[in-house]
């Protein structure tokens, strides 16, 4: 396959970036998209050319670093993540234009790489469960429902690659804080830090300058891993659940 690639280039945060034009010969379509790109840096190098920078770890759609934006939608053409999108899904002689994930909570570090930073932070703000340690437990010692299980599984999903984020018009990351919440919120275990972990979230989410969900549902039409809207219905009624229980507390003078 030969394609034409416009490729974001930007060398640092704070340069302004510019589409760069490459015509690329060697594509196969079994390549992955990430190949492609392997393939493309090795004749740059060659040629002493800066190669084109860009996220990555897995391979294997698990870890969430594969973060591009490919003819104008995260991920690609299909719902899968960009290191588990194949070069087949395009037509020879294509132009395929390649972007960073766009929104402000994730700035550019250099040409395809985004600054994720803000969800770790979100995730550490509250995304955690508190645990005795000490030996294996017995299987079943906790039952949980199977339609439980399966919802909180179903949130446990979300890999964090951010395409919610790239998705929304507000650049909103419900999508993903909901997902970690409703992971927890679902399950006998998570119900120790359940207030706490709302609103310390939700608060980060904010600070962090993400936008907010306007319902258009875009996020959970490109999410890689079926994350379904209804949880932000969740983490609406779990944050304020919170903020009632805390305004409760605090007009009673701290008491219970
Ligand atoms: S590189 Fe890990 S999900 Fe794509």
């Amino acid at each position: 396959m030969k394609l034409t690639l416009k490729i974001w280039r930007q060398k640092s945060k704070d340069d302004k970036g510019f589409f760069k034009t490459y015509v690329h010969n060697h594509v196969s379509p079994d390549m992955s998209f990430l190949e492609m790109l392997d393939v493309l840096n090795t004749e740059l190098i060659k040629k002493n050319e800066e190669p084109v920078h860009f996220d990555h770890d897995c391979r294997e759609g698990i870890c969430g670093m594969c973060s591009l934006y490919i003819n104008g939608k995260p991920h690609g053409p299909l719902q899968t993540t960009t290191c588990q999108l194949h070069m087949r899904s395009f037509s020879d002689g294509e132009t395929i234009t390649i972007e960073p994930w766009r929104a402000s909570a994730f700035p550019v570090v250099k040409d395809l790489v985004v600054d994720r930073a803000a969800f770790d932070r979100i995730q550490q703000a509250g995304g955690y469960v508190n645990v005795n340690t000490g030996g294996v437990p017995d299987a079943n010692v906790i039952p949980i429902a199977k339609k439980l299980a399966d919802e909180a599984m179903d949130a446990a999903a979300c890999i964090g690659c951010g395409a919610c984020v790239a998705a929304c018009k507000n650049a909103s990351a419900m999508l993903f804080v909901s997902a970690k919440i409703s992971q927890f919120a679902l399950l006998p275990q998570g119900q120790v830090e359940r207030k706490e972990r709302a609103e310390k979230m939700v608060a980060q989410m904010d600070a962090e300058g993400f936008g907010s969900c306007t319902n258009t549902y875009a996020c959970e039409a490109e999410c890689p891993k079926g994350i379904k809207i209804t949880n932000i219905a969740r983490m609406n009624r779990e944050y304020l659940s919170a903020m009632l229980s805390s305004y409760k507390i605090e007009s009673k003078g701290g008491g219970d």
